[in-house]
This record gives C-alpha cells, sequence and structure tokens, in this order.
C-alpha cells in the first residue's frame, strides 16, 4: 500500500493506493502537521465488520466499482458499442508525481485505463481533481465520476443550490440519511436551477465558525452531483457531467476539474478558497492590474429601440454619474425589433444604424468610455437569414418547443463555429470594441458534452484573436455560472434582477463561491422591471457597489438629488475598488434574521467595509448588534459610518456609530459587535473599518 498526501493551504487529503485496486480517500479535513503517519491515518479509518456484512468492507474508492461489491452508487458505467455491461477490474499501472499527482490504473483485458489527477493550491487552499477514461476501442460510457470523496460523518446537513430566472443560488439545506440526494441537470447549460456545487457543513457550522468541506464541479453543460449515506453510515460525494452527456461511442472521456475546499473557520473558509481560486487562478484577465470600470448598460433603459439620439444622451448622463464602459445590449443586429427574429444575423442594422454603429462609439470614447456589445452566438431564430441558409446548424428537431423563440446552434459543428468566429471577428476588427456581453436565453433541447465543448471551443478562439477583449457570461442573467465557463470570461451577470432587495440575497448566496470583481451588479430603473417594487436610490446604488458595478436605469429618469446619490456612491466604488479587487468577502452571522451582512476584508487585513443590508421587517423593535469577524482580536480598528445621511428622523437614539468614529479592539467587534442605528426594511448600512 502506498500512501499519498495532497496539502493545499488548511486541508489535506491523504489517499491510501493498493497496488491491486483502486485507490482510496483515507482523510479529507484539516491540515495534518508535517510528518504525520498516513498508514496509521488509514488504519484509523478501517471499519470493522459484523454480522449481515460482506467479510470485508468494499473500498471507497476514487471510483467505486460494481465489480467490487461495493454497495452503493458506481463511479464508473461503462458498455460496449453493443450495450453490454462493462466491470472492469483495475489494478495500478503508474503514478507521476510532479506538481501535480497522477494515479493510473488499468484493466488489460477490457482495455481500460482510469487516470485520477490532483493539484494543489498552497495559496488558495483548493485542491482540483479530474478522472479520465481512456479505451484502446470504442465503449459506450453511461457515468463517469470525478475523483470520489468520502462526505464528512459529523454533519447532519448538505446544502446544495437550486433557483430561477431572477431569484439565483438559492441555497437548500437536506438532512443527511440513507440513501441518496442526487441532482441531475439535463438541461444542457448550468442553469439558474442548477449551481454545481455542494457545502457539507460539520455540526454548529455558521458562516464564521465551524468546520466545512464543499465541492465545486467546473462545467457548463450541466451535472450529476449524487450524496449518498450507505448502510454502513459511510457517505460518498460524486460529481460527473450530466446523463447522457457523452452518448457515443469514444476511447476517451473525462470529467471536468472538481474544485475542493476545506475550512474550520465556517462557511467562510469555503467561500474564500473559491473566491480567490476563481479570480486569481480561472479567471485571466487582459489587463489584470486594470480597476474594473463602472458599467452602464442600456437594455432596461431602451430595449430593443435603439436610436443614436437616444443613445448618445444616455450615454452624456451616464458618463456624468461615473459611468466607463458603455455596453449596447440586445436590438443593434440585423432586423432585430423584439425578441423573435434575426438571432444568427450577426451585422448591423441598417435601419436603426445608417451610419453603423461607428458614430456611437465614437460619442462613448469621446466622453472617456470603453465600448461594449452583446451577443448571443449560440442562438438562432427561425426568422433569420442564417436559419434560412443552415437550418441543418439547429440543434435538435424543428418541431422542438422554442425558448425565447429561438433555437439552440449545433456547437459542435466546426463550419458553424467558423462561420460564428469570423461573424464576430469582423465585428471586432472593424470597431473599437472592448467588451462582449455574451448571453444565453434559452436551455438546451438536450444535454450533448460536445456543445459545451464546442462553446469553448469558440470563446478560446476569440479570446486569442482578441486577447484585450474582456467578456461577460450571461444568460438570462445566471442562467451559466461555474468555473468552466469562467476560464473564458471575466464578468457574470449574476441576475436580470436589478431588484436592489432580491440582489442583496442573491448576492449574498453567491458569495460563497464568487468574488465580488468578477460579480456585474447594475442599479435599476426607479421601478424595478422585475418585481415592480419601488427602491430607494441609496439602497440600489449601495447594493450595485458591493460587486462590479454598473448603471442600467434610463439615467434620463433620475431627480437631480438621486443623481447626486449615485455620483457619491459610485465615486465611493471607484475610490475602493482597487483594495475591494482582491478583497475576500465575509459573510456575517447576523444576531437579526432580517439583516443580510458581509464583511469585505482586504487580503492584508488592514481595512474592511461591512455591508448590512436591512432585507426584512425585524421582529424586535431595535436593531440588534452585528458582530464582525476575522479580525485579530488583540488589535484595535477604527470603524466610522460611510453613508450618515441615510440616518432617518426615525432613529432618535444616540448609538455611537451615529455621531462619529468608534476605535474598538477585534475582540470587541467579533464578541459583541456594533449597535447600528434604527433604519427602515430595504436599506443598507455601510461601515468602514481601519486596523489602527
Ligand atoms: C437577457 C439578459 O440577461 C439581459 O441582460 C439582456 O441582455 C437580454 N437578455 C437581451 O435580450
Amino acid at each position: 500500500m502506498t500512501h499519498y498526501r495532497i496539502d493545499a493551504l488548511r486541508q489535506t487529503l491523504v489517499l491510501a493506493a493498493p497496488s491491486d485496486g483502486l485507490p482510496h480517500c483515507t482523510f479529507w479535513g484539516a491540515r495534518l502537521p508535517d510528518g504525520a503517519d498516513l498508514a496509521q491515518v488509514a488504519a484509523s479509518a478501517a471499519l470493522d465488520l459484523t454480522g449481515g456484512m460482506l467479510d470485508a468492507n468494499p473500498e471507497l474508492t476514487l471510483c467505486p466499482q460494481t465489480a467490487a461489491a461495493f454497495p452503493g452508487q458506481p463511479g464508473l458505467v461503462v458498455r460496449s458499442p453493443d450495450g453490454t455491461p462493462l466491470r472492469p477490474v483495475f489494478t495500478k499501472a503508474g503514478t507521476k508525481r510532479t506538481d501535480t499527482l497522477s494515479l493510473a490504473y488499468t484493466d488489460e483485458d477490457l482495455g481500460l485505463t482510469l487516470t485520477f489527477r490532483f493539484a494543489a493550491d498552497a495559496a488558495t487552499g483548493i485542491i482540483t481533481a479530474s478522472t479520465t477514461l481512456d479505451s484502446d476501442t470504442p465503449v459506450l460510457c453511461d457515468w463517469l465520476a470525478a475523483p470520489v470523496l468520502p462526505g464528512p460523518q459529523l454533519a447532519d446537513q448538505m446544502i446544495d443550490f437550486a433557483g430561477r430566472w431572477c431569484d439565483e443560488f438559492q441555497p437548500v439545506t437536506t438532512p443527511w440519511a440513507t440513501g441518496i440526494r442526487a441532482r441531475d441537470n439535463r438541461t444542457g447549460r448550468t442553469g439558474h436551477e442548477h449551481f454545481p456545487a455542494i457545502i457539507l457543513p460539520a455540526r454548529g457550522c455558521t458562516n464564521t465558525g465551524g468546520e466545512a468541506h464543499a465541492l465545486h464541479y467546473g462545467w457548463s453543460g450541466g451535472h450529476r452531483m449524487l450524496a449518498e449515506e450507505l448502510p454502513d453510515g459511510r457517505r460518498q460525494i460524486q460529481f460527473g457531467h450530466a446523463t447522457a452527456s457523452d452518448p457515443l461511442p469514444g476511447t476517451r472521456f473525462e470529467t471536468a476539474p472538481l474544485y475542493a475546499a476545506f475550512s474550520d473557520t465556517g462557511l467562510n473558509g469555503c467561500a474564500v478558497s473559491f473566491q480567490r481560486h476563481l479570480r486569481d487562478r480561472i479567471v485571466t484577465w487582459p489587463q489584470p492590474d486594470t480597476p474594473r470600470p463602472v458599467h452602464y448598460n442600456c437594455w432596461e433603459a431602451i430595449y430593443f429601440d435603439h436610436s443614436l439620439a437616444a443613445l448618445t444622451a444616455i450615454a452624456d448622463r451616464a458618463a456624468a454619474l461615473g459611468a466607463e464602459r458603455f455596453v449596447l445590449d440586445d436590438g443593434w443586429f440585423k432586423g432585430r425589433n423584439d425578441d423573435t427574429t434575426s438571432l444568427g444575423d450577426w451585422t448591423i442594422d441598417a435601419t436603426k444604424w445608417p451610419d453603423g454603429l461607428t458614430p456611437l462609439i465614437d460619442h462613448i470614447h469621446g466622453l472617456g468610455m470603453t465600448f461594449g456589445l452583446w451577443f448571443e452566438p449560440e442562438m438562432v431564430n427561425a426568422d433569420s437569414d442564417l436559419a434560412r441558409a443552415h437550418p441543418d446548424w439547429i440543434l435538435g428537431p424543428t418541431t422542438q418547443p422554442l425558448g425565447r423563440g429561438q433555437y439552440v446552434l449545433d456547437m459542435a459543428n466546426a463550419d458553424l463555429r467558423d462561420h460564428l468566429f469570423t461573424q464576430i471577428t469582423t465585428t471586432l476588427s472593424t470597431h473599437d470594441i472592448e467588451y462582449i456581453k455574451w448571453d444565453h436565453n434559452r436551455v438546451l433541447p438536450y444535454n450533448d458534452a460536445a456543445q459545451t465543448r464546442g462553446t469553448y471551443d469558440l470563446l478560446k478562439r476569440l479570446r486569442d484573436a482578441h486577447p484585450e477583449v474582456e467578456i461577460e457570461s450571461c444568460s438570462s442573467g445566471g442562467g451559466r455560472i461555474d468555473f468552466g465557463i469562467m476560464a473564458h470570461t471575466q464578468r457574470v451577470w449574476l441576475s436580470d434582477s436589478n431588484d436592489a432587495l432580491s440582489r442583496l440575497r442573491i448576492q449574498h448566496d453567491a458569495a460563497l463561491f464568487l468574488p465580488s470583481c468578477v460579480t456585474g451588479s447594475h442599479v435599476g430603473p426607479r421601478t424595478c422591471h422585475t418585481t415592480g417594487r419601488i427602491h430607494s436610490i441609496s439602497f440600489r446604488a449601495w447594493v450595485a457597489a458591493q460587486r462590479h458595478m454598473g448603471f442600467e436605469m434610463d439615467p434620463r429618469e433620475l431627480t437631480d438629488a438621486e443623481a447626486a446619490t449615485l455620483t457619491k456612491v459610485t465615486a465611493w466604488y471607484k475610490a475602493n475598488r482597487d483594495w475591494l479587487r482582491t478583497a475576500d468577502i465575509l459573510r456575517l452571522d447576523a444576531a437579526d434574521p432580517a439583516i443580510i451582512a458581509e464583511q469585505q476584508q482586504a487580503a492584508d487585513g488592514t481595512r474592511f467595509v461591512v455591508f448590512a443590508g436591512h432585507a426584512g421587517t425585524s421582529t424586535q423593535i431595535a436593531p440588534r448588534p452585528l458582530r464582525l469577524t476575522g479580525l485579530d482580536p488583540a488589535a484595535s480598528y477604527t470603524i466610522d459610518l460611510a453613508n450618515r445621511e441615510d440616518i432617518s428622523s426615525l432613529s432618535r437614539g444616540t448609538p455611537a456609530l451615529k455621531s462619529g468614529p468608534l476605535t474598538l479592539t477585534g475582540q470587541s467587534l467579533m464578541s459583541q459587535g456594533i449597535a447600528l442605528p434604527y433604519d427602515l426594511p430595504d436599506s443598507m448600512w455601510i461601515i468602514e473599518g481601519h486596523r489602527a
């Protein structure tokens, strides 16, 4: 038996690898001391036997095997092309340890090789793992799991994510019990409903304290997740592509990377690892040191009603408010007057834009803003030149139900990809365009990994050809957010909801994985278009300033007072965005469930800002104190309210924050917290802190 340890900052994974079978994980948790005896670790994990059990416990290996009498779900389901089930028995073939650990196993009779790869990131604390199946002859692979890990025993619940359009990232908490919790997203894209991740909090874990394990599957094509508790009490977590993603026989199948995090500082420890890993390892930034520009996106201002006169007037106002990048949304291309036609025809509409887009782009540049343009490359309307010329490029039968009146294109088709590349690259090469908003407004007719690979390929080609252009992953809002798509993009449109109250909650839960610098958040219209609610400009602006800030209302609707508030908050964002770009988002455990609060903390711990959002009516009348986290207990911090002008006449008392700064130890801030001034629901306090 050979033992391997994989260490990443705060976590250790230990594998035991026999020569006559697959390896299994003997430990996954807090970092073990150097020199820990790994054989003893494995010995301490071995289970006893009693009546009603086999004479040996089949191991929960990195790919549990049916042939090994494993009593739970297998990690590999493979068949010969005629459908005959194959039951491989793997033995060790080779090991390679460089920066990564690679363990290969073969079944020589069946000509199958299974390879597990692990990489550890000492700075972000993430362990990345994947599995590959190679076959000498074509086989059908119904299921291939990324390296299968044991679920923690001292855990009563698991958290995965559901959601819907305009209400993404809803945590779903399920008690552990014998049997399976399964998620199988067959829609062909990540989906509002299916963020591919699981968090396994130990008993008593909160945002700020306790242990948690977490996994994210970095793939945009739909995932399958199994969290199974066996009758003997063991737990296993499997992630892979959604069922039937690779329906044809092949000689190579591989999972997407599975990202593993562990924390002994509450959910925040896992969140910070994911945030840092996405920001510093997955996203490739054309200009890493350039501040995140404030966006203006015209969608909710004008929809399809494009005119140079209106858009230049809007741009003037947006620039005066502080916008630095102007994104021309849907509606600019040939015949696109509503959402029933024209997808696929990526040439400029000559009626709306008789002189092309250049006059608008020049105007935008003249205001000192960069210019971005909307595309939805993977889609086509039946009423389009593309569909008329190439009905064969549509994915699935033309009789299928449409989504937003549109079909999906078959991205596995290289000719189609060439065509899309030519259309987009021509637009980019003939105009000064610094940004693409890449939309995807429907699910696929069926899931197919080749579709996702095709999209990744097109994105890669475009990025290689235009390395200076940033891309936003938008998918009716947050329908395609995962580390797979983020390897090709720099921003996500988190949700189509510009409702500040909804957004506050969505942002809070998405921060379990996403750093602020990739998470788009816009100040919407006074009356929200997706909820009909009206929120103050202060609340709307501060919620947007929590992430990568932008505006999306028609700025001509703003009163002078609203414009002044928005200008002020935007200036605050610009003054702070440099350090916020690399800050960690720490979710706070608010004593009042009506408060959604977070602390964005500089990487060096010298400063922080707390956003305390009031998301509902509190049961008690006086605000409960808010406890901070992650501070040096012995250090002193000066804290001050950044939006004192939002104190209303309903606050009649004298909590210290109302009148000026306070200096407190980290211990005091973390143990007792700060009493907030009274405020109404749908408002936010901003508290800035500096280490003295
Ligand atoms: C859905 C996006 O999420 C919106 O922001 C907008 O770009 C529309 N599509 C345009 O059709």
